[in-house]
């Protein structure tokens, strides 16, 4: 690519406009700049800093430790790896919920100090005040219902959610809710596949689903967890394409084997 060539940064119309023309959106989470820049190149749509960086990153049970400055860390770091890809943040657990004033501050600070596209927030009419807010500020909101992790202490599993009428029927609406007040997109987390479809056809906005089948408009995958570097962890969504974790693990046991021989360095590795 000669040094002139100017790259198209993908935006929240382009989703948009995929879902018109019917072309699948294709999103992974990424939290630093080495992992942004392998998945951008690689020709990823939309890189999540999900607050998934608390279990992956810092090796947290749940995403609720995880603070607005860690994100904001996460954030930058992904948006100078990506030069292509639409950059979207989680805003964290307590920076926006039941307080839309605390919402358009954070989401002022994520914005300002990260340079990321858009952000992410969890949930349905019960932060509908929160989502007005930030988007009043142009900023673009991505929705998630279905399981919402942040509220993990309420659901008490992280089993299929919406199963039951009642649930299903308020996904439907929350959907909705989100698409009217403005959000450019929704993520649909471990919900069944048929409520994903009817909820995608229901809106003009992009859905993008994990562990929500086929019938959404995209795909989201934690990048730890398809590369196989979450060691146990299997869920029925997930497909692993690569099991980094006993190839970094081969990798290291093989460099620890040449130092302790003395193999490593040789002289064509010094100076
Ligand atoms: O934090 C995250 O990685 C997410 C995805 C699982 C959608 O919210």
């Amino acid at each position: 690519m000669s040094v002139n060539t100017v790259i198209k940064r993908i935006t929240t119309n382009t989703l948009r406009e995929m879902k018109q023309r019917g072309e699948k959106i294709s999103m992974l989470t990424a939290y630093d700049y080495s992992i942004a820049r392998i998945v951008d190149d690689a020709g990823i749509d939309a890189i999540l800093v999900g607050d998934s960086a608390s279990n992956v990153m810092a090796g947290h049970e749940t995403t609720l430790p995880i603070t607005l400055d860690q994100m904001i860390y996460h954030a930058a770091s992904v948006v100078r790896g990506a030069k292509r890809s639409l950059v979207v943040a989680d805003l964290p657990f307590g920076t926006y919920q039941g307080n839309p004033k605390l919402a358009l501050k954070s989401a002022v600070r994520m914005m300002r100090e990260s340079g990321v596209h858009a952000l992410k927030l969890e949930g349905g009419e019960e932060i509908l005040e929160s989502v007005e807010k930030i988007l009043s500020a142009g900023i673009p909101v991505m929705g998630h219902l279905g399981l919402t992790p942040q509220s993990i202490n309420k659901f008490g599993t992280y089993s299929v959610r919406a199963k039951e009428d009642a649930e299903a029927a308020k996904l439907k609406k929350d959907i909705k809710l989100l698409e009217e007040v403005g959000c450019f997109s929704v993520v649909m987390e471990k919900i069944p596949a048929v409520l994903a479809a009817e909820a995608t056809q229901s809106v003009s906005i992009p859905t993008i689903g994990i562990g929500a089948g086929n019938g959404c408009d995209g795909q989201v995958l934690v990048v730890h967890d398809m590369l196989g570097l979450n060691k146990g962890f299997k869920p029925r969504f997930l497909r692993q394409y690569l099991d980094l974790y006993t190839q970094i693990s081969g990798a290291v046991q093989s460099y620890v084997g040449d130092v302790k021989s003395g193999d490593f360095p040789n002289t064509q590795e010094q100076y």
